[in-house]
C-alpha cells in the first residue's frame, strides 16, 4: 500500500495543496514556514480519525471555534486506487495540536467495485471492525456489520471492498511520525519505569504519534528482551563497533510487588499480589554510567532516531529533519538507512540539510513554497525545472556537483 496523492484543503497553510509523493522516498525542502510540517500533520490527522467519536463526546466545544478542513487521500493498493475523503471539523489546542471534533468521510473505489457511487463510512467504524472483531464498544456489533453490509451492497460495494477499507484503516493506524522535538530536554526523561512481570506494561509499541521519552525507553527495553536481532543491529550501529556513541546499555530489573484488595458482593475480601519489575536503564559512556536523564540532548535524539529507524514496524514513516542534533559524520549513514528502508515502505522526510540532499536522488526531492494567495504549494523538482534545465542539472550532478551544493546557492528554490 502506498499513498499516491493527497489533497489538503483549508488546513493551516495548506489552502488547497495537491501533493503527489514518490512511492518510495519523498524529501521535502523549503523555507521555514512554507508548510512542510503542515503537510505531514495533515497525514497524521488521518490517524486521529480512527478514534474521533470515542473522544469527541467528551470534548464538544463551541462551534464557532471549529475550522473545517478537508483531506483527500489516494491509496494505491497493488495498482488499484482507493480514494478516502474526510471533511473534518477541528479545534486547535494550546500546544497547537489538532483535535478532531467530527468528521464526514467518504470512499470511492471504482477500481475495486466498478461502482461510481460513494460510501459514507467513517474510518473509525471500519477500524473498530478490524480491531475489535465483532465486539464493539458502542454496543451490538453484529447489528452494525449487518447494517454495514446492506448499506455497502446498495452502493455496489461487494464483500471485498470492506476488507480493502479494513486494510487501509490498519495501514493508517501504523503510520509513524518521528520528530527530534519529541525528544528535547532529556532531563524530563524518567530514570526508571515499571512493567508487569509478564512483560506487558500497557505502553504502546512503535513510534506512536504521541511518542515520549518513556515510550522510547520502554520500546528499547522490549526490543532488548524480545527481538534480540533488531536490538543487536541497533547496538552495532550506536555501540563501540559502530559510531561509538555509547559503550554499553543495560537494563537493571528490580522486582517489586504490589497488592490490591477488592471486596466482592457479600463482603468477601480478596487480596491479589502482583509482581512488577522496575526497569532502570543505564548508559555507559567513557566508564561512567548515566541515567537517561543525564544524556546529552544530541545523544538522546540520535539514539532515538537510529533505534526507531532500525526497529520500525510501521506501514509508513515520516521523519522531520533527520539532521537535527545528529553529528554530520553520522548523517550519511542515517540517510543511507532511510534510502534502504524506503524500498520496503514509503518514507517522507523534511529537511534543511545539504548533506541530506547530497544523499538523495533528485527524483525524490520536492520543493515546498508558500504563495501569499494560494498557500502551500508542493512540487517535485523535476516538475519545476524545464526539461533542458533538468538535463543540465543531472549532468552537473554526475560530473562535478552535488545537489546539496546546488541547493545552498539557492538555485533549487529560485527556479
Ligand atoms: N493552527 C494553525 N492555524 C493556521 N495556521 C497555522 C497554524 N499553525 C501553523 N500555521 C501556519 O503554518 C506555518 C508553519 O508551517 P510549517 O508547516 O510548520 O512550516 P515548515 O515548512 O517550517 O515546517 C506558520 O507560519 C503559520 O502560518
Ligand atoms: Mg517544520
Amino acid at each position: 500500500m502506498r499513498i499516491s496523492k493527497i489533497q489538503i484543503k483549508s488546513y493551516r497553510s495548506c489552502e488547497n495543496t495537491v501533493f503527489l509523493p514518490d512511492s518510495e522516498l519523498t524529501a521535502l525542502i523549503g523555507p521555514n514556514g512554507s508548510g512542510k510540517t503542515n503537510i505531514l500533520s495533515a497525514i497524521k490527522l488521518l490517524s486521529s480519525l480512527l478514534y474521533v467519536r470515542r473522544r469527541s463526546s467528551l470534548k464538544r466545544r463551541e462551534e464557532s471555534l471549529y475550522t473545517a478542513s478537508e483531506i483527500k487521500t489516494w491509496f494505491n493498493m497493488n495498482g488499484k486506487t482507493v480514494i478516502h475523503n474526510a471533511k473534518v471539523n477541528l479545534v486547535v489546542n494550546e500546544k497547537n495540536e489538532d483535535e478532531v471534533i467530527e468528521s464526514s468521510e467518504s470512499w470511492y473505489m471504482f477500481d475495486i467495485t466498478g461502482s461510481r457511487k460513494k460510501a459514507y463510512i467513517p474510518l473509525e467504524i471500519i477500524y473498530d471492525i478490524s480491531h475489535f472483531g465483532k465486539m464493539n464498544v458502542h454496543g451490538s456489533a453484529r447489528d452494525r456489520s449487518g447494517f454495514l453490509k446492506k448499506y455497502l451492497e446498495e452502493r455496489g460495494f461487494d464483500e471485498k471492498s470492506l476488507s480493502v477499507m479494513i486494510s487501509i484503516s490498519e495501514y493508517i493506524a501504523n503510520i509513524s511520525y518521528y520528530s527530534a522535538s519529541q525528544f528535547t530536554n532529556p532531563s524530563n526523561c524518567p530514570i526508571s519505569f515499571e512493567v508487569e512481570a509478564e512483560g506487558n506494561s500497557g505502553l504502546r509499541r512503535g513510534i506512536s504519534i504521541r511518542s515520549s521519552h518513556k515510550t522510547f525507553l520502554y520500546n528499547m527495553y522490549s526490543e532488548f528482551k524480545e527481538n534480540t536481532e533488531a536490538y543487536s543491529e541497533f547496538f552495532n550501529i550506536v555501540g563501540p563497533s559502530g559510531i561509538g556513541l555509547i559503550d554499553k546499555i543495560d537494563f537493571k530489573e528490580i522486582e517489586t510487588s504490589s497488592s490490591s484488595v477488592s471486596v466482592l458482593t457479600g463482603g468477601t475480601v480478596r487480596k491479589r499480589e502482583k509482581i512488577n519489575l522496575m526497569v532502570v536503564p543505564g548508559f555507559t559512556i567513557s566508564e561512567s554510567t548515566l541515567s537517561p536523564s543525564q544524556l546529552s540532548e544530541g545523544t538522546f535524539k540520535t539514539l532515538a532516531l537510529i533505534f526507531n529507524l532500525v526497529t520500525d514496524k510501521s506501514s509508513m514513516l515520516m521523519i522531520e529533519e533527520p539532521e537535527v542534533c545528529v553529528h554530520h559524520g553520522l548523517l550519511n549513514s542515517i540517510i543511507e538507512l532511510i534510502n534502504i528502508y524506503s524500498k520496503e515502505k514509503q518514507i517522507f522526510i523534511s529537511t534543511h540539510s545539504d548533506t541530506v540532499l547530497d544523499n538523495v536522488d533528485i527524483e525524490n526531492v520536492f520543493s515546498v513554497k508558500r504563495d501569499s494567495s494560494k498557500g502551500t504549494i508542493v512540487k517535485n523538482i523535476s516538475k519545476i525545472l524545464k526539461n533542458e534545465e533538468m538535463k543540465a542539472l543531472k549532468e552537473y550532478l554526475q560530473t562535478e556537483g552535488s545537489l546539496g551544493e546546488y541547493w545552498k546557492h539557492g538555485d533549487l528554490e529560485n527556479v
